[in-house]
């Protein structure tokens, strides 16, 4: 007896992956974050199925439904935005299904923080420039640890990406500053990644805060900072993987002269 909980991906319903589709497919219960979620990816569960909401559920009536069903022999999945693995909420889920002894599978999907990327023609690691991504949020009315500061972890001046924050520009521009980011540095800011109505805003640390207000974007936005976003990337010789540089050889290929 086991909970399929699967990503959806961010928007676009041919972005679920092929085995959450099949599993999507052959459920009996259909339980989906229905606020994110794409009612076009759902309409794919069997005619039959019973399809659930649960935006308008807390967690225990959630686990309950699902317990239910799973006790009656039920194929059951759980079907959250974006990886679940991303502020999705699903240990709590998991917590109160351990104490009924049932286990889950997770299938990964195509996080926001990918697809907007992929949205702007990103690569948000850049050979010379930086090597790491650093997933966060910004501190609203959730708080998040001690050492985990946006200001601090802006000091490594990596690609920042920031879920849940399109509120908290404010706080975000003045730590991205207090960490000695410039107001040059290039954001990316991303609404509705994948959906017919996505929309990109290209900015700066500097016109970050004007910039989302002049859209008035205040939800369901993924924002990326850092060097890597510069729309100029393309053109700067010196950011060039060494991968596929002529005179680097690897496993796979012989250096060329
Ligand atoms: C509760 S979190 C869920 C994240 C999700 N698990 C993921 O991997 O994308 C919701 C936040 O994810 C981001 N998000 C989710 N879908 C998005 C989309 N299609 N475009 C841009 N941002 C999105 C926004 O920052 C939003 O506030």
């Amino acid at each position: 007896m086991k909970l399929y909980i699967i990503g959806a991906g961010p928007g676009d319903p041919d972005l679920i992956t092929v085995k959450g589709l099949k599993l999507l497919q052959q459920a009996d219960v259909v339980m989906y974050t229905d606020s994110l979620v794409n009612e076009e990816l759902i309409a794919k569960a069997k005619p039959e199925a019973e399809v659930l909401k649960s935006s308008g559920m807390d967690l225990a009536q959630m686990v309950d439904i699902i317990v239910d069903r799973l006790k009656q022999g039920k194929m059951v999945v759980r079907v959250h935005t974006g990886d679940p693995a991303m502020f999705g909420a699903t240990m709590e889920q998991i917590a109160l299904l351990r104490k009924e002894n049932i286990g889950y599978e997770i299938v990964p999907g195509v996080s926001s923080v990918f697809a907007s990327a992929a949205a702007v023609g990103a690569e948000l690691t850049i050979p010379d420039l930086t090597q790491t991504v650093i997933l966060t949020r910004a501190e609203g009315r959730t708080p998040v640890p001690e050492l985990e500061k946006l200001r601090d972890l802006a000091a490594h001046h990596c690609t920042i990406a920031l879920f849940l924050s399109a509120t908290l520009i404010k706080k975000v521009v003045s730590e991205l500053v207090e960490a000695g980011w410039s107001e040059e540095t290039p954001v990316a800011v991303v609404q509705r990644a994948t959906w017919p109505d996505q929309l990109i805003v290209r900015t700066t640390v500097g016109g970050l805060e004007a910039d989302m207000r002049s859209h008035g974007i205040r939800s369901h936005a993924m924002i990326l900072a850092g060097w890597a976003l510069d729309p100029e990337i393309h053109g700067k010789e010196e950011y060039r993987s060494k991968l596929y540089d002529k005179s680097f050889t690897h496993r796979f290929r012989r250096g060329v002269k």
